[in-house]
């Protein structure tokens, strides 16, 4: 299966002139086979994806409605045109400090795959998700709330990628375990499964985050069965961040 390695680089940097030159880098030192995703702040998508058309290029959230009296929202139709085919949804930082619910990330997931762009659906993290068990049975009730009700053949060939992202491994530079991981991995897989069959399940890529360096690359790669990672501070260092690449 695909890798992907996926770059949210939040609400950094500051400057266009600074975010050119990092995904200049990131291209430059690009060696590795996985497809590469950059989900830049949406105000510089427009332009880095046409400078930069050899990366894939991502949006960190997507309302649920095509247009209308939304104030401040962002729409599918502008992702899709300016660039992106990817789209963050449900990344603990918006469950926590928007209130993101399940109900809305569901009503997200089912609009994004309407509109062609592939969802990243991000579970295990939220508001007072502290335990490493609290995060699994967060993803369990997260990944069941926004799948249900769509059919099988809309999810089949990996049109969406779910990552796993512990609230207490995200920014705090203590990655989740290798065992923790691979449970989440495995619990993510056998959910798909119970809902739509292991074809799906199999071909769905699973991915993590929550302070991804390139030190624990390689142990992951050995013990959890992952398609990738979804890197927060450290896609903002291109070194660093093509060093995943390479080793993923
Ligand atoms: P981090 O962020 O790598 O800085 O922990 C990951 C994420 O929030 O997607």
């Amino acid at each position: 299966m695909k890798k992907y390695i996926i770059g949210n680089w939040k609400m950094n940097p500051s400057t266009f002139a600074e975010a050119d030159r990092l995904a200049s880098r990131i291209q430059m030192l690009n060696r590795g086979s996985a497809e590469v995703v950059l989900c830049p702040p949406v105000y510089f998508l427009a332009q880095l994806s046409k400078k930069f058309p050899q990366l894939f290029w991502g949006a960190q959230d997507c309302f649920w409605e095509a247009s209308g009296a939304y104030t401040g929202e962002i729409s599918s139709e502008y992702i899709r045109t300016h660039g992106a085919a990817f789209v963050l949804l449900g990344h603990s930082e918006r469950r926590m400090y928007l209130e993101e619910s399940d109900e809305m990330v569901a009503k997200k997931l089912r609009h994004v795959l309407k509109r062609k762009l592939t969802p990243v659906l991000c579970v295990g993290g939220g508001e007072g998700l502290r335990e490493p068990e609290q995060c699994l049975a967060a993803a369990r009730i997260q990944l069941t709330t926004a799948v249900r009700g769509i059919p099988g053949k809309i999810l089949a060939g990996g049109r969406i990628i779910i990552a796993y992202e512990p609230t207490w491994a995200i920014g705090t530079g203590r990655p989740a375990t290798s065992k923790h991981i691979a449970a989440a991995a495995s619990l993510i897989r056998e959910q798909i499964s119970s809902h739509y069959g292991t074809i799906i399940a199999d071909g769905t890529p699973v991915l993590y985050g929550g302070s991804v360096n390139a030190s624990i690359v390689p142990k992951l790669k050995k013990k959890s069965n992952l398609q990738g990672y979804l890197v927060g501070g450290a896609s903002l260092n291109a070194l660093e961040f093509s060093k995943i690449i390479e080793l993923s």
